[in-house]
């Protein structure tokens, strides 16, 4: 399948939206409307419906978001109304206007209990077990499955990339200031690279999918080993320690076990993305 010709992509500033803008507008003939928070909120279904009247695209990327997971705790009425209704509003203009849609979701619908990857169709975790984020995005998908039953909803997870704050980044920051790191080990993730997803998306555009995907980085670790890959990566001889997630408390629970297997977007694209490492190095390049 063709790309599409006219993309509106939302959340265009952020660590996704950023290189995702950026790989659409470099496609020959595509058009790119690439909003933030400046232009509109998502919330706001008047100002939505204005952008969407205007700009007609024949599809639609939600990269817009409210992602401070902490902060979620407190401002959960903010989540739900950014990350649920929000996410709703847009796929419903998209709907409306005959737009395809990409939606961005997260690992953390998932409660992490699973101890092998999980598939698109395991169940989502109960909304009493997820943290406050991880319940405005699983109303999220539900709000974006409802008013565009043929979207695509790409799932992923530990995201990071140059255009906003990140673990590498921190990590980075960390290791030149401080004698010694102290990194959670009991929490088992893919680290995804926001260009490498960006790509994804690309790809996903082409095809006539719809429904959910998975898609992350190939492989997985756990925290700790990602801040020593990085430190070591980076050339730094910073000593690394893990330790666990309750001696590191923060305010929102996160999943012990977040793998996703990505059988399902490999089967539609042909290929995985790169395994993580390599895509860290990318990373580590390009940020010295
Ligand atoms: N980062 C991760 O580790 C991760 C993991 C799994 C899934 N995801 C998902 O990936 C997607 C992209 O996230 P990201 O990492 O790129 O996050 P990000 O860097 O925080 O980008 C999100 C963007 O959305 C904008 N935004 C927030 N509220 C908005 C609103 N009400 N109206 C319009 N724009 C709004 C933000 O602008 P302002 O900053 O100006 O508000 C920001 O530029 C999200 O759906 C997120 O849930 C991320």
């Amino acid at each position: 399948m063709a790309i599409p010709k006219r993309v509106l992509i939302t959340g265009a500033r952020g660590l996704l939206g950023t290189p995702t803008t950026t790989l659409f507008r470099a496609a020959q003939g595509v058009e790119v409307s690439a909003v933030g928070h400046l232009e509109f909120d998502i919330t706001d279904e008047a100002a939505v419906c204005r952008h969407v009247d205007a700009f007609r695209p024949d599809l639609v990327i939600n990269c817009a978001a409210f992602t401070k997971v902490d902060a979620c705790e407190e401002q959960h009425a903010l989540a739900d109304r950014v990350n649920g209704y929000g996410a709703g509003i847009v796929a419903a203009a998209a709907a409306a206007h005959g737009a395809r849609l990409i939606h961005v979701s997260t690992d953390y619908v998932f409660d992490g209990q699973a101890t092998r990857p999980y598939r698109e169709d395991h169940p989502t975790g109960n909304p009493r077990a997820l943290c406050a984020y991880g319940r405005s995005k699983l109303l999220g998908e539900q709000r974006v499955a409802a008013a565009h039953p043929a979207a695509i909803i790409v799932r992923t997870a530990w995201v990071y990339g140059e255009d906003g704050p990140c673990f590498p980044r921190t990590i980075l920051r960390l290791a030149g200031e401080r004698p010694l790191l102290r990194v959670v080990s009991d929490q088992t993730g893919s680290p995804t690279y926001a260009r490498d997803l960006a790509g994804a998306l690309f790809e996903l555009a082409r095809t006539n999918a719809q429904g959910v995907f998975h898609v992350t980085n190939a492989g997985q670790c756990t925290w700790f080993e990602f801040a020593r890959e990085i430190v070591m990566q980076a050339g730094l001889g910073t000593p690394v320690e893990p330790i666990a997630t309750e001696d590191y408390p923060l305010p929102a629970r996160r999943p012990k076990y977040s793998v996703l297997d990505n059988g399902r977007y490999v089967t539609t694209a042909g290929r995985p993305l790169r395994p993580w490492r390599e895509a860290l190095s990318e990373y580590l390049r390009r940020a010295s």
